[in-house]
């Protein structure tokens, strides 16, 4: 398969050698774990940035009493900002981490989350543009310093999540990145080949198709893996199996993932009930809030008048998740309204 996807792509003007597979590892890592309001978090590690960011999201959210000011302009206000910061850290400091330190402990830290919330105005958007890391947490400040050379430099991404009768848990997202991936067959083989390659900072400061602007961190290099923001994710309740959760969406992955997580922990929804919410979106830059068709035009007054950039859209992301009642053990599969999916039991 080697000779043939090598022979095949290198007929295309690829670079791809048969030494370059021969070399290819299939990684296994450690989840990132943190917890919320109780429930035990555990998700993608890097070189996914989704796990990481989704805790640092919800760390920064467990200061707010969301539960009292419910699905508002207020709270989602809050949220965007925690998603603001998230993606901030993301472009600066996340990629793969057998090319550069990873400082994953420090951002998934609670006392780093205290810190970001103080710099959070509960009624103002923060321009991204002007956002700093919080002065009195120099750990991560330093880390840029210290690791210089890290500073040198449906579209089809499918997520499942599969419970066997014994509650063994899986959550799967597999990508190609965009539609097709780079729309080439390989065809004595018979299957796509993607284009990861944008998942990488290919230019400092330049968006990638996601809109995405990345740091050195992710700069392209040989054998290294691109950062994504797949996040498929195991949740628990007192050590028992409660959600398994994921979607695609590209960056939308983790604020998607964090959207249903809420949902149901804080404002009190059924998985598919929160997995049906209009879903909203922010990613530092550009410095706008995208929503979803359905969000109320009363809220996105507010959002606006508290100085977000408000862009409607119609939907995104995909996900398919599973909630485990906890009383009876039932495994209730959610497949998403706006797609094909479906619930499958067995
Ligand atoms: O790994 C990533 O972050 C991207 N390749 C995911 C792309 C994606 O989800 C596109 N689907 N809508």
């Amino acid at each position: 398969m080697a000779r043939e996807l090598a022979a095949f792509i290198q007929k295309g003007g690829g670079l791809i050698t048969v030494d370059d597979l021969s070399h290819y590892e299939v990684k296994e890592r450690e989840a990132v774990r943190g917890t919320y309001r109780g429930f035990e978090i555990i998700s993608a590690p890097p070189p996914s940035s989704g796990g990481t960011a989704l805790i640092e999201i919800l760390n920064i959210l467990e200061g707010y009493d969301l539960a009292k000011y419910g699905r508002s302009a207020r709270a989602m206000h809050l949220t965007l900002e925690a998603f603001r910061r998230a993606f901030f850290d993301r472009a600066e400091l996340l990629g793969d981490p057998d090319f550069s330190k990873i400082p994953v402990a420090p951002l998934i830290d609670k006392k780093y989350a205290r810190e970001w919330r103080e710099s959070i105005d509960p009624a103002h958007a923060s321009p991204s543009k002007d956002l700093r890391r919080p002065a009195s947490f120099s750990q991560l400040e330093q880390f840029a310093r210290l690791h210089p050379s890290s500073m040198r430099e449906s579209q089809h991404t499918t997520h499942y999540s599969v419970v066997d009768p014994d509650g063994n848990a899986v959550a799967v997202t597999t990508t190609l990145n965009e539609s097709f991936g780079s729309g080439v067959t390989v065809e004595p083989l018979g299957f796509l080949l993607n284009d990861e390659m944008d998942d990488f900072t290919v230019k400092p400061g330049v968006p990638n198709t996601y809109g995405l602007i990345q740091g050195p961190a992710n700069a392209i290099g040989p054998g290294k893996r691109p950062l994504s923001a797949m996040t498929p994710t195991i949740v628990l309740k007192d050590g028992r199996l409660s959600l398994v959760l994921g979607s695609p969406g590209g960056p939308r992955i983790i604020t998607t993932v964090a959207n249903i997580l809420m949902s149901v922990v804080d404002y009190g929804m059924n998985l598919q009930e929160a997995v049906n919410a209009p879903r909203f979106h922010h990613q530092w830059l550009p410095d706008e809030v995208y929503v979803e068709r359905g969000t109320s035009p009363d809220t996105v007054a507010m959002l606006q008048q508290m100085g977000h950039h408000v862009v409607s859209e119609d939907y995104w992301s995909d996900a398919e998740c599973i909630a485990i009642d906890l009383k009876t053990g039932e495994r209730l599969g959610t497949s998403d309204v706006r797609n094909n999916g479906k619930a499958v039991g067995y």
